[in-house]
């Protein structure tokens, strides 16, 4: 592949999903691209990006789709997790009035395993819960990744990667050399396409942002405009999980880390009480 051909692939990449790619990245771009040229009958990786770029969305989702790194697991990095059963969701369920929903963004959840930990830990939770309404919205920019989340089939690697053993005899049937998560799972989860560069505003306010492992594919000022679009939509007490390589410092005002995890972030409170309220003791 030609180095134009490279800047070319670049440029779209950073154009429609912001991902930043650099010259020494031409081997992983020609290998995902590779079975997309296969698949669309292509000649070259430059006759895929001049129809991408005459406007054929279809080839342009597929290079998406193909560009994207969905490496995901379930419970990834633990504590996260442990942070959302033990300090969030306690927090959130006495601040919050009985009737009120609460409301998850898993911001980039690849093919599901961060929304579905998270449903196993709520059914855990539900005698706390009280009957609460507790709404998980998931999003990624990638069509077939979503689809994989949707369907809800995991292969045997993935299942053994952070999924605690009796998790998955009591939420997954074995299907031939895969295993399913039960339909009740999947139905709790609402699963949509969302790019980060767009505007969220229509989604409404979130009490707890899960954006895990996709802002290290951005360049900061990327990340600091995304930060923005997230602090506008979650609730002046309410929580931002990053991934472990990833943090505000830096790059955003708009939040504070937590002063004992710095993978849980609260949003700069309007009133200093609130964010008093937030720190955990
Ligand atoms: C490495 S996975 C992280 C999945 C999960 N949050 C986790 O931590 O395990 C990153 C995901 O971000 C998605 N992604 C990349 N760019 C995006 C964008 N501009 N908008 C929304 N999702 C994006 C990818 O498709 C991919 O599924």
């Amino acid at each position: 592949m030609s180095t134009p051909v490279v800047l070319r692939v670049i440029d779209f990449i950073s154009r429609t999903a912001g991902i930043v790619l650099t010259t020494e990245k031409a081997y992983f771009i020609e290998a995902r691209l590779s079975p997309v040229l296969r698949e669309e009958n292509a000649t070259s990786i430059d006759e895929l990006m001049q129809r991408a770029d005459r406007g054929d969305r279809r080839i342009a989702q597929r290079m998406v789709d193909a560009l994207t790194t969905n490496e995901t697991f379930f419970f990834r990095d633990k504590a996260p997790f442990d942070h959302f059963r033990n300090i969030i969701m306690p927090e959130l369920l006495a601040r919050r009035p009985a009737g009120k929903p609460i409301r998850i963004w898993c911001a980039a959840c690849s093919s599901g395993q961060e929304p579905f930990s998270l449903v196993m830990i709520l059914d855990e939770m539900r005698a706390q819960l009280g009957g609460r309404n507790v709404e998980i919205h998931a999003s990624d920019i990638s069509e077939t990744i979503l689809a994989k989340a949707k369907s809800g089939i995991f292969n045997q690697f993935e299942v053994q990667r952070g999924l605690p053993t009796k998790m998955l005899l009591q939420y997954f049937t074995k299907e031939g050399d895969n295993w399913k998560i039960s339909p009740d799972v999947v139905r709790r989860v609402n699963f949509f396409k969302f790019n980060l560069l767009d505007d969220p505003r229509a989604m409404g306010t979130f009490d707890i942002v899960f954006c895990r492992n996709v802002l290290i594919y951005f360049d900061r000022p990327t990340r600091a405009k995304i930060f923005d679009k997230i602090a506008d939509r979650l609730a002046p007490d309410g929580f931002m999980l990053l991934g472990g390589a990833e943090s505000t410092f830096g790059v955003t005002d708009r939040f504070v880390s937590h002063p004992k995890e710095r993978m849980l972030h609260l949003p700069v409170a309007k009133k200093a009480d609130t964010l008093a309220r937030s720190a955990i003791a």
